[in-house]
């Protein structure tokens, strides 16, 4: 069986990746061969004496930029598998803001590159010349691209089929329908006067279901209106239809 997704990580820091790789569902997806996660350092492709990756930018401004050519050439350095160029991802505060649905549509990809800044930023021309999809965990800043392509690398690899186990699946999860997930408990049935709601041990599967779909929505209504808003407008014609049944329709 192939791989489902290959993965290739360019950075200068391949080393901070060794532990996520190492672990949970991440290590056990490149174990079971649903992912092939490849490290390539940029400092690698350098050829002056300094192996320099970076410089001072022109007309001036604080700190150091990567240089285009290391990123060029890694990136061209790549082996393009069954003739497709990858998804060619760079990380940046500046780019579109990462989401589950993001995730979902890099999880079909055969191919995906991702390349980690650091520094102040890249120079200018690897963006003009790579065009590349620009990609945000959030709005802060973080020293580099690791811990974001991090991020990235694990929320694709645990939709990729087979990535969880048997028991747990992400149909249920917050984003994936478009709501938050709905509260959950475990054992102990009463813990410090803290019951267990009764309908959840009641063995009554469409009551159950029910609870659910009203915790779920009453979470994100509470936590994350502009989200239900969203459910909302995609659903109306299912939720109207629906009105005198169960939830989920
Ligand atoms: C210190 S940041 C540079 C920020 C840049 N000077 C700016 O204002 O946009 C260094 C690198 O970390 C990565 N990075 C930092 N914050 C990030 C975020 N929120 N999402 C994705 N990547 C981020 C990017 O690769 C970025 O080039």
């Amino acid at each position: 069986m192939g791989f489902f997704v290959r993965i290739d990580i360019l950075t200068l820091f391949p080393a901070m990746f060794r532990g996520m790789l190492d672990s949970s569902i991440v290590r056990i997806a490149i174990e079971k061969k649903l992912a092939d996660v490849r490290l390539s350092n940029v400092r690698n492709f350098t050829y002056d004496r300094h192996r320099s990756v970076d410089d001072t930018p022109y007309g001036g401004g604080p700190g150091m930029l990567l240089r285009p050519e290391p990123i060029f050439r890694a990136v061209e350095a790549i082996a393009w598998t069954e003739h497709t160029a990858p998804e060619l991802l760079l990380m940046t505060p500046q780019g579109e803001p990462f989401t589950q649905h993001i995730a979902q549509q890099l999880s079909l990809k055969k191919h995906i590159a991702i390349i980690c800044g650091h520094y102040e930023g890249f120079d200018e021309r690897i963006r003009i010349g790579l065009k590349p999809w620009e990609i945000s965990i959030g709005d802060y800043v973080l020293s580099g691209g690791e811990i974001p392509a991090m991020a990235i690398i694990d929320a694709i690899i645990r939709l990729l089929p087979g990535a969880l186990g048997d028991q747990q699946s992400p149909e249920s999860e917050s984003f994936q329908n478009g709501l938050l997930e709905y509260a959950q408990y475990t054992k102990p049935i009463v813990w410090r006067d803290m019951p267990v709601p009764e309908v959840l041990s009641s063995g009554h599967h469409q009551k159950i279901r029910d609870w659910q779909f009203r915790s779920a929505y009453e979470r994100t209504l509470a936590r994350r209106p502009d989200l239900l808003e969203k459910f909302l407008q995609k659903n109306s014609q299912v939720l109207d239809k629906s009105k005198n049944t169960s939830f989920p329709p």
